[in-house]
């Protein structure tokens, strides 16, 4: 697809040396000799002139539109997910970084049956998508399988069936998808399910994650049972009616019990593991089902793989981020109109997205699905290093309610846009019966958790006048806000913290293979040094503080920095997990879909810990949980080399 050349008077783009790399490495093209055939410039501009070409269908000015999203990305306010910008202006042209499919119980008549699936998720997995799949529709392990009078195989079965021929999938592109498997907590084989990755070598290209619901929450609170079920699979009901156990059951499908269990030893069994390992996650289906715009097309079920997107049945989202290191003002503010300005351009971005992604036209329904709902996912990163800048302490109250109102501006400012949009290109098609229909408007404004109490000079915001505008004109997106783990492009973006996470070091060495040998480089945090210079440190103790800093990765312990320092320049470590909590939930509330957020512990930390983290989630409306005790994985990786 040919890209215009890129106009003389465009800027360069200003990035560090290891940004640079990964640039080059994962976002270039390359011609058959493997060599890149493109500037990093010019890789920018295919992707700011294949994004706003579609516009040519509202009488855009192309050229104009394409210039203010180049000028957008090298000014690294905002980046789009990978996927895009290796996809765009090539002959694959698929966008997206997270797409859900369904995996009907059937072994072939259906479309959406476990080899159909299986082939339409390898063929998403090779343009670098990640697929989230929900394995709840499939019959218990040991159940009975009329047609070959066998024994079912049961969805963990299945499971590694999938992790086997996603191994062995030879990857085309430049990244493999992850992958996501999620079981409700109801589901006979739940219990095989949280302890299929016991050993650390097993199903190793899924993540997995327990789907919990609000009345499991209820029953472990109360210790009361809990009842395994399934609908019944010899009920001539259940050959004709597919879809999620609340479609069956709405259809008259019986559910049948397969075993009671006590609802705290299956709690248990899942923070235990969790603590072990960090695995199974957890996912609120209820909290996410009710704010899911559209319920009149399906319930919620599965997230993509890092558990930040819920998405139906061979939906997709294209995920963005706009970069706050790149929105401080002068003596530590924060650029709310430069901000606004990202958000707006980023939100048109990601709806040109929509268009101009080919998906995989091999499975007609990925593009069917995301041209009726219009998803976009529009998020943040370098959060971390907005708040070093101001001064704010992450994980603190202050820090809470700081998070809670960058978040609510950038989707406050997303929705106006998606209004705006709406004006000049149409709703979303599936807006009638939505939580956005203007006959029976169901959304209504989010709010803080707790009252706002301080200010950075954040211009005002009205919601109620929003409620107002969707309800005459419609909305473009579903879904507009997600807050992705920006894993690369917070690397070339140069963000100290990734997404909406603190950052997770002040000082470290890197190791660097340089032609096999070992290259060790050390990095320091810009700002922390930048704060140690302020603090009228001289050269010789800051090199001194920073090789302190180097061992442990936070200055918490570091006799000699001031004060004031250590209370600002904290890291993942130095949050204490209820704190991270805190902060997801506070985030949560002004997020439509969800966030990717890592609730950390020390090493120590207990099982009971853990749980009570995950109520705490639960209780503050978090749509999941993703636990990490420092040391557990390598504690893991030790006791399979002492049992091997
Ligand atoms: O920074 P980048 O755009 O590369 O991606 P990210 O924000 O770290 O991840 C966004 C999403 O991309 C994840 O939640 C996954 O759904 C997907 N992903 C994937 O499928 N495979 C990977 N290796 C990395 C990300």
């Amino acid at each position: 697809l040919p890209t215009p050349p890129r106009p003389k008077d465009l800027p360069k783009v200003e990035l560090t040396e290891n940004a640079r790399q990964v640039l080059i490495r994962r976002y270039v093209r390359r011609g058959d000799d493997g060599k890149p055939c493109e500037s990093v410039e010019d890789m920018f501009w295919r992707v700011a002139y294949h994004v706003a070409r579609v516009e040519e269908q509202w009488d855009s000015d192309v050229m104009s539109r394409a210039r203010e999203f180049y000028i957008l990305l090298t000014s690294k306010k905002f980046f789009p997910n990978s996927p895009t910008f290796t996809g765009a202006g090539t002959p694959l042209g698929q966008l997206a970084a997270c797409f859900v499919l369904p995996i009907n119980d059937d072994m072939g008549r259906d479309a959406s049956g476990i080899f159909q699936t299986l082939r339409d998720a390898a063929l998403i997995q090779q343009t670098g998508g990640g697929n989230g799949f929900s394995f709840s529709r499939l019959r218990p392990k040991g159940s009975m399988v009329k047609s070959s009078a066998g024994q079912a195989t049961g969805p963990v079965g299945f499971l590694r069936v999938y992790d086997h021929a996603f191994g062995e999938i030879a990857q085309g592109g430049t990244r493999r998808g992850a992958n996501m498997a999620v079981l409700r907590v109801d589901h006979p084989d739940v219990e095989e399910f949280i302890t299929c990755k016991t050993d650390e070598n097993a199903i190793t290209n899924f993540n997995i994650s327990v789907g919990i619901t609000d009345d499991f929450m209820r029953a472990v609170e109360n210790d009361e049972e809990w009842e395994l079920r399934f609908p019944d699979v010899h009920s001539p009901l259940y050959r004709q009616v597919k879809g999620t156990l609340e479609q069956l059951v709405e259809a008259g499908v019986p559910l049948v019990t397969y075993k009671k269990v006590r609802a705290r030893d299956l709690f248990d069994k899942i923070v235990r593991q969790a603590h072990h390992n960090g695995e199974p996650g957890v996912l609120f289906l209820d909290a996410a089902n009710r704010s899911n715009p559209v319920p009149h097309l399906y319930p919620l079920e599965a997230t993509n793989p890092c558990g930040e997107q819920w998405l139906g049945p061979y939906e997709n989202c294209c995920l963005g981020s706009v970069n706050l290191a790149q929105h401080f003002a002068p003596d530590g503010k924060v650029d709310w109109e430069a901000l606004r300005q990202s958000v707006v351009t980023a939100t048109r971005f990601l709806d040109d997205v929509v268009e101009a992604n080919q998906y995989v036209p091999a499975v007609p329904q990925l593009k069917e699905a995301a041209h009726r709902a219009r998803r976009i996912g529009l998020g943040i990163m370098g959060l971390a290093d907005l708040m070093y800048h101001c001064g704010v302490r992450y994980g603190s109250p202050e820090g809470q309610e700081f998070a809670a109102q960058v978040m609510e501006f950038v989707r406050y400012h997303a929705m106006i846009t998606s209004v705006e949009m709406a004006k000049e290109r149409g709703p979303f098609p599936a807006i009638k019966g939505s939580i956005y229909d203007s006959e029976n408007m169901r959304w209504s404004p989010p709010r803080p958790l707790f009252p706002y109490e301080r200010d950075w000079g954040r211009p005002a915001v009205d919601w109620d006048w929003l409620v107002d505008q969707i309800r005459i004109h419609g909305i473009r997106n579903a879904a507009q806000t997600t807050i992705a783990p920006t894993g690369t492009i917070a690397t070339v973006a140069g963000c100290e913290g990734y997404g909406c996470e603190p950052a997770f070091a002040l000082a470290y060495i890197r190791h660097v293979n340089d032609n096999g040998k070992d290259l060790q480089l050390t990095y320091a945090s810009p700002q922390f040094e930048q704060a140690l210079i302020k603090a009228g440190i001289e050269p010789e103790k800051r090199q001194e503080i920073i090789e302190q800093v180097m061992l442990e990765g936070s200055c918490q312990r570091v006799e000699s920095v001031p004060e004031e320092i250590k209370r600002v320049f904290v890291v993942s470590g130095d949050i204490t997990a209820e704190e991270h909590v805190r902060m997801q939930a506070a985030m949560q509330a002004f997020v439509d879909n969800s966030l990717s957020k890592t609730i950390n512990f020390p090493e120590g930390a207990t099982v009971e810990d853990v749980a009570i983290a995950y109520h705490l989630a639960w209780k503050l409306g978090c749509k999941g949980i993703t636990v990490y005790v420092t040391g557990s994985r390598e504690k893991v990786v030790l006791e399979t080399l002492s049992t091997a």
